[in-house]
């Protein structure tokens, strides 16, 4: 048969590990098996290989904001962090909420992009989504401010939007705080922060998304687990820093993130609930400010904390370490965001897009944001252990060969099954 490579290791397919080959032609997997016929093969021994991941939720800020990220930078550390897909959120400067500024950012990622990506519009009010639904791969809401200021302009038009949605049948991710239920901001510390911007403001937010029963909307980073109960059934994601840190870490500034971290009990039964496999999406939200940004005194640092690259090792070192079922992990970093978006990818199967990452289990390392290839060179994981892919395939493209990048601007828009 004309394959162009075979790869072998230990092939995470259909659910359980494979010691076994994949054969890949054009970037895409022909055949999964013990052993088949072919005399270029990459031999991975023990290693695992699992789906590459994707990221439904990072703000790589270009245009605008250049000196915290570009879709360069923010692309090499998705696929140095197991990526091979990400969707690009709009708070950018302009705001990606026109035919022109998506074109632009979409120009830019086809230049510059490693990864393969997607790219959100936001929806500031009534006929946004049947002006550009054609021209993007999802869209925005935000209920409440956060970096970039572009909140919904009448919460009244929720309704409406919800129909354009239908219409479109494009989905909309929403950032579900209720700024009218603010409580004062009392305390300059996370805690403070924490009861400012509360569980009780993320529940009105989402109650107010359930009362339009519709399925047209993701609740984006939910940070409570109560609030995990009310979305049973729908779709919602949390992130990696929801799930490790809590308010009580010294973290002071660059813990800043909306919605906030909550308490350590809070964040245990979030994790309780996520190994439970009650939670469908695990997504970065990638937010990099940098280092000189968030130097300053709290109330005047900006919210968000990068996370792409650490987000599917820090999982694979607790998969590795029995505390999430790697299962569950490969659900909702993989599958789920996958049939979200309608991406041949997110698993190891004949015919499926041959993206896939290969890790070695015996070497975990300790994350050290410094080492890391965005531009915010800090981590809130700083400390953390966690299991770095040693290769990783994108279609096909070996982007990762032995720890370095092997690959230049590859990435690809999203490609639908
Ligand atoms: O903390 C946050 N930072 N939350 C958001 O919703 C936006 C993000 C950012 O873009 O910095
Ligand atoms: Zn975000």
């Amino acid at each position: 048969m004309g394959y162009d490579f075979v790869v072998s290791g230990r092939i995470w397919s259909k659910g359980n590990f494979l010691d076994g080959e994949i054969a890949v032609k054009d970037g895409i997997i022909q055949e999964v098996k013990p052993h088949i016929n072919f005399i270029h093969k990459i031999d991975f021994g023990n290693k695992v290989i699992l789906p590459a991941g994707i990221d439904m939720h990072v703000h790589f800020r270009e245009p605008g904001m250049t000196y915290k990220e570009t879709i360069e930078s923010g692309s090499i550390s998705a696929i140095y962090g197991g990526l091979s897909t990400y969707v690009d959120m709009p708070n950018n400067v302009p705001p990606t909420s026109s035919i022109d500024a998506i074109q632009d950012k979409l120009s830019i990622m086809e230049k510059h992009s490693y990864a393969d990506y997607g790219v959100y519009a936001f929806i500031g009010g009534k006929g946004v989504v049947k002006k550009l639904s054609v021209y993007v791969d999802a869209f925005k809401i935000y209920l409440a401010p956060s970096t970039g200021n572009i909140v919904l302009n009448n919460p009244e038009d929720l309704k409406e939007i919800s129909i354009e949605l239908a219409d479109s049948k494009k989905f909309c991710v929403v950032h579900a705080e209720d700024s009218a239920s603010f409580g004062p901001f009392k305390e300059h510390t996370l805690e403070g922060y924490s009861a400012y911007r509360s569980c009780q403001s993320e529940k009105v937010a989402i109650e107010k998304i359930l009362s339009l029963y519709s399925d047209s909307f993701h609740i984006a980073h939910v940070s409570c687990p109560s609030n995990a109960d009310l979305l049973k059934g729908k779709s919602f994601e949390v992130t990696p820093h929801h799930l490790l840190l809590n308010y009580n870490m010294p973290l002071g500034t660059f813990g800043k993130v909306n919605p906030p971290l909550r308490s350590e009990h809070d964040r245990d039964l979030l994790m309780e609930k996520f190994v439970n496999n009650e939670i469908p999406i695990l997504a970065s939200d990638h937010a990099p400010h940098s280092l000189e940004d968030k130097d300053v005194p709290f109330d005047k640092a900006p919210s968000g904390i990068p996370g792409v690259e650490t987000t599917y090792p820090l999982f694979v070192n607790l998969a590795k370490k029995s505390k999430v079922p790697l299962e569950v992990l490969i659900n909702a970093l993989c599958i789920n965001p996958a049939r979200k978006f309608g991406i041949n990818g997110g698993l190891i199967e004949k015919s499926k897009e041959a993206s896939f990452a290969v890790f070695d289990l015996h070497q975990a390392k300790t994350i050290k944001g410094k080492h890391l290839h965005g531009k915010s060179e800090w981590s809130p994981f700083e400390g953390f252990e966690a299991i770095f892919p040693t290769d990783v395939f994108i279609r096909g493209i070996h982007v990762i060969k032995n720890g370095f990048v092997n690959a230049n601007h590859s990435g690809k828009r999203i490609s639908k099954i």
